[in-house]
């Protein structure tokens, strides 16, 4: 018995219906998904409204971490939408217990949380944190780096999709070029742990940008958008002391990387980097809306009262998600779950990659893994038309994937962290078939 099932080509006859429905209402501009109405999700499986089963790799953008709908997450939700909806700023029982528990399961120099609604609304936060604690302006953020889509987090990010015939970006955003061992003409990667081609690099991108006026730096544990581009092991570290070096700021985006997506609850761990602040996102609500920024009380101290806030932020079912997910993590062991299963997951990714002349790299950590997409392994020249062919190669076998990266050719591979080993091994054969299916002349197109 197998956990998928895919009854004829994709869209199946009521999801066509849908789809073409959809977009004479609600603007079609989105990214390209497999043709799928999703219907209901539980743990790692997505049902369509034709009734075919799907493994789901995507955990829908990495958010449901503690697997789509887990009981306990719907109970929580319900029971505080029951009593009270929103109340703005003023506190309710919820909001004040989801502040202890994020504040216990952060680092301890991270003693104060702000609750939001989303990622870009987090960094827009911490970007205000950064230029009022230091009465600076300027922000040194990197090429590949995508923090949101609100103006702010827009121009903070390094990828040019978000801001493409809007105009000129803020001022005062310094970006320098982000390690990628795969792809790494100077040299930056293989000199650690002190990195100095990188280091000498980035000075002279600072005395060459900056006025003078530079606050601190916005910096994620590994570029998602861009592709899953994860630095080299010590760099991180050393990023951080350069910026203490020179008296500024470090702000972590953990938007995506946090809650357990990288094999620790957060991916600071990795390199005990002890971040001013943190943004955080996705998984932190597993599917309801919910996002935060942790500082120091010495950062958020700039503030005086009235100075942040969010009509969303801190609503008591929002809360509630916050403290469920919490709970989830802890029981189910979640993080320690996320690096095995990752493990297990990446070994036969790369026993895939030996036989699939596209697969050019595999790369991640936990359950955010990578696989980049290329003509052939030698060139490395990216393949992004491949990318819509895999997706639907998956999807009409039962596998749901989605795609990032700069020339969008590198497949997502993050599933809800509660992913079993049947549901990984049905899910990794799936992908190996859909990668057989394909021959050179899909490169040549
Ligand atoms: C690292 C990172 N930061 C910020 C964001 C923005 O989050 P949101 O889409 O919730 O605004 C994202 C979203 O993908 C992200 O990956």
């Amino acid at each position: 018995m197998t956990i998928t099932r895919v009854a004829g080509p994709l869209p199946g006859p009521r999801g066509r219906e849908l789809l073409e429905q959809w977009h004479q209402y609600e603007a079609d501009v989105v990214g390209f998904q497999a043709p799928v109405v999703w219907e209901s999700a539980r743990g790692c499986v997505v049902r369509d409204v034709d009734g075919n089963l799907y493994i789901d790799w995507t955990s829908g953008v990495l958010v449901t971490n503690v697997g789509h709908c887990h009981p306990h997450l719907v109970r929580m939700i319900n029971e505080a939408a029951q009593r009270l909806l929103n109340n703005y700023e003023c506190a309710n029982v919820e909001r004040i217990e989801a502040a202890r528990r994020l504040v216990q399961a952060l680092p301890e120099h991270l003693d104060r949380c702000f609750f939001l609604s989303t990622g870009s609304e987090a960094i827009e936060a911490a970007g205000r944190l950064l230029k009022r604690r230091t009465g600076k302006f300027e922000i040194l953020t990197f090429e590949g780096g995508f923090h949101g889509r609100t103006t702010a987090a827009a121009a903070f990010g390094g990828m040019a999709g978000p801001k493409r015939g809007y105009g000129p970006t803020l001022p005062g955003v310094i970006r320098a070029a982000f390690p990628n061992p795969y792809r790494d003409p100077f040299g930056w990667c293989d000199d650690g742990p002190e990195f100095p081609r990188y280091f000498d690099y980035l000075d002279q991108v600072v005395m060459a940008n900056s006025t003078g006026s530079l606050a601190g730096v916005l910096v994620e544990p590994y570029q998602g958008a861009a592709g899953f581009i994860f630095p080299p092991a010590g760099w991180l570290k050393r990023l951080e002391r350069w910026a203490r070096d020179r008296k500024l700021l470090f702000a972590l985006d953990e938007v995506q990387s946090s809650y357990g997506r990288t094999g620790r609850m957060w991916a600071l761990e990795h390199e005990d980097l002890r971040p001013d602040i943190v943004t955080i996102g996705k998984g932190i609500g597993s599917g309801f809306p919910v996002s935060a920024v942790a500082a120091t009380h010495d950062v958020f101290a700039c503030l005086s009262k009235g100075e942040m806030s969010s009509t969303m932020g801190g609503n008591p079912v929002s809360s509630a998600a916050v403290i469920a997910v919490l709970d989830i993590m802890e029981r189910e062991d979640l993080v320690a779950r996320s690096a095995s299963m990752g493990e297990y997951m990446k070994q036969r990714l790369e026993t895939m990659k030996a036989a699939s002349p596209h697969l050019g790299d595999v790369r991640g950590m936990g359950l955010v893994l990578g696989l980049e997409l290329v003509k052939d392994r030698e060139s490395k020249q990216p393949a992004p038309e491949l990318t819509r062919p895999l997706m639907l190669a998956c999807a009409e076998r039962g596998l749901l994937v989605g795609s990032v990266g700069v020339h969008g050719n590198v497949i997502r591979v993050a599933p809800p962290l509660v992913i079993s080993r049947e549901e990984a091994d049905e899910s990794l054969n799936i992908m190996e078939q859909a990668l057989r299916s394909f021959t050179p002349e899909h490169a040549a197109v």
